[in-house]
């Protein structure tokens, strides 16, 4: 493929003029000619790929608002990369998320634009570790933590997310859980089921930082402000909130509550991405930055969908038992949805 022109035109404005409406509250037009001509750029080469962007709700606006197709949380990335007549999927989140993705449309070319964009959750587990466990707790099920690898997702029963965890758990049935690898959700899916949870001690190195007294401070002459925690942050950030939920969850619960000020105690992103849908509500940010969904950048994603790089494969041992436990989760999910 010859080598594309990222430059400035008056083709490139009036392509992008429409584009830029949607980012005008967050990126000033005096910066939007940086982003422009990869915006162009990008979008004329999904269409000759045919390829679809996936991002999460973690992306910067540049690449949520502008080039993704479908945004959203681990669980509905997951269902939506099941579900593409896409032939490429360009997954904008972490490895793991590309994993997934191709684990439940093995078909697909996935790429990611940046192979290190990894996950402190992911790093702390191995497919070694959940065999020790097992043989520890025979018979005791493994419920997995989607922020794994795809070797750490064979040898479990069955996958969650942030969204479905809880619920999974109590569909399961059964006295006692082996849950892995985040030791903050597993503690918050304890506080509300009854069954045992045998927990492992992986951290999101995100959520890890926020703490209970910094959330009391932003409280503090602060009756009607609204605090929304991811499950991946401690237990005591966790008490503070009136609302726990995945990215999805808490952005569905911005829209539900319509306070006028509303603390989300997540990554730097979320805010960013939320707020232009609610211009009358007040974002409070004490946020903390993914270094691993900031590898993604615009021109790292012209480059991906350019030379088709860089792909993600799942080692074809591991990947049918992977694809089990994962599409046990999205069986599940399918249920729900059915009610
Ligand atoms: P969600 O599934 O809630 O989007 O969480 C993914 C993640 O990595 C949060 O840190
Ligand atoms: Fe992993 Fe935390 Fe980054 Fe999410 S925010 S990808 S859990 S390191």
């Amino acid at each position: 493929m010859s080598l594309i022109d990222i430059s400035l035109t008056p083709s490139v404005d009036s392509e992008t003029e429409a584009i830029f409406k949607r980012v005008e509250h967050l990126i000033p037009r005096v910066e939007w000619p940086l982003h422009a001509p990869y915006v162009a750029a990008i979008n004329r080469l999904k269409r000759e790929r045919n390829a679809v962007i996936l991002a999460h709700n973690y992306q910067v606006p540049e690449i949520y608002h502008t080039v993704a197709d479908i945004v959203g949380d681990s669980l509905a990335l997951a269902i939506k990369a099941a579900e593409t007549d896409a032939d490429v999927i360009v997954l904008c989140g972490v490895h793991f998320m590309a994993e997934t993705a191709k684990l439940v449309n093995p078909a697909k070319t996935v790429l990611v634009p940046d192979l290190k964009a990894g996950c402190s959750l992911a790093e702390s587990i191995t497919a070694a570790d959940v065999r020790m466990l097992r043989e520890a707790y025979p018979g005791v099920p493994v419920v997995t933590y989607v922020n794994t690898s795809a070797a750490v997702k064979a040898e479990s029963d069955v996958c969650v997310t942030s969204g479905n965890a809880v619920q999974i758990v109590e569909a399961l049935d059964v006295p006692r859980v082996i849950f892995l690898p985040d030791e903050y959700l597993a503690k918050y899916v304890a506080s509300k089921t009854t069954t045992e949870i045998v927990a492992w001690k992986g951290h999101c190195e995100v959520h890890e930082r926020f703490t209970g007294a910094e959330i009391r401070r932003f409280r503090q002459g602060e009756e009607r402000l609204v605090v929304i925690a991811h499950p991946e942050c401690p237990p005591d950030v966790l008490a503070e909130a009136d609302y726990v939920g995945s990215t999805q969850g808490m952005i569905e619960y911005v829209a539900d509550v319509r306070s006028q000020r509303v603390l989300l105690v997540t990554e730097c992103s979320m805010a960013d991405n939320v707020s232009g849908s609610y211009p009358d509500v007040e974002f409070v940010r004490p946020c903390n930055l993914c270094p691993h969904m900031k590898r993604n950048t615009l021109p790292k994603i012209l480059h991906s969908l350019q030379r088709m790089e860089f792909e993600v494969t799942v080692d074809p041992a591991v990947a049918e038992r992977a694809r089990a436990s994962v599409e046990r989760m999205l069986e599940f999910s399918r249920r729900a949805h059915r009610g």
